[in-house]
């Protein structure tokens, strides 16, 4: 992996998500559905950089495949995507970082950038240690799209602030995600802590 987390998880909680795999891809469909949004919004907002209208576009379409692709598992198995409901990982990171936030767009850059980081990891832990095999084989598909998208995510930061500012930020941030992770309830979901 590319990006240190401050938080690492532990291998344990894939044996406890397997217990509900539908929740688990239901949960997981939205997130890829979320992730297609707000590179849109990302879009929207910066007409004027186009290699961030390329790039952020491209990703766009990206995670709609991630989508229609774990939708196509949840319809295989008999299941239909779950209503959405408040993810507690992102609202929890968002409200966080709101606190000591300086520049907009650069946190939104940040926080996605993270999110991607620590999508990383869980598709990570799964493609290891899932007994589902067809599961884990997604999640080791996906990985490295992801990788990618945070890498970008990354390069775009640096490419429209001051290199500095953004590896302070960074630094930041990961800290309030590590905490924000470490004291999440447990729940059949990608972004979900551990529990007692
Ligand atoms: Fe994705
Ligand atoms: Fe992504």
């Amino acid at each position: 992996m590319g990006f240190r987390l401050d938080y690492e998880t532990p291998s344990g909680w894939v044996a406890r998500v397997e217990e509900d795999t539908l929740a688990l891809l239901s949960d997981h469909a939205h997130c890829e559905l979320k992730a297609a949004a707000s590179a849109q919004a990302m879009v929207a907002k910066n007409g004027h950089h186009s290699e961030l209208v390329d790039a952020l576009s491209a990703v766009a379409i990206e995670e709609l495949e991630h989508f229609t692709r774990v939708h196509g598992l949840i319809r295989a198995r008999g299941g239909t995507l779950e209503p959405q409901d408040v993810n507690p990982y992102a609202e929890g990171l968002l409200e966080r970082s709101a606190a000591t936030r300086k520049v907009r767009f650069l946190d939104r850059l940040l926080v996605a950038e993270l999110i991607e980081a620590r999508s990383l990891e869980r598709f990570h832990l799964l493609s290891e240690h899932l007994r589902d095999a067809e599961l884990a084989e997604l999640y080791g598909a996906l990985r490295q799209s992801e990788a990618g998208h945070q890498a970008l995510f990354e390069r775009l930061a640096k490419e429209l602030y001051d290199e500095d500012v953004v590896e302070a930020r960074r630094t930041e941030l990961r800290a309030i995600e590590a905490d924000v992770v470490a004291n999440l309830p447990f729940a059949f979901r990608i972004h979900s802590g551990v529990g007692a």
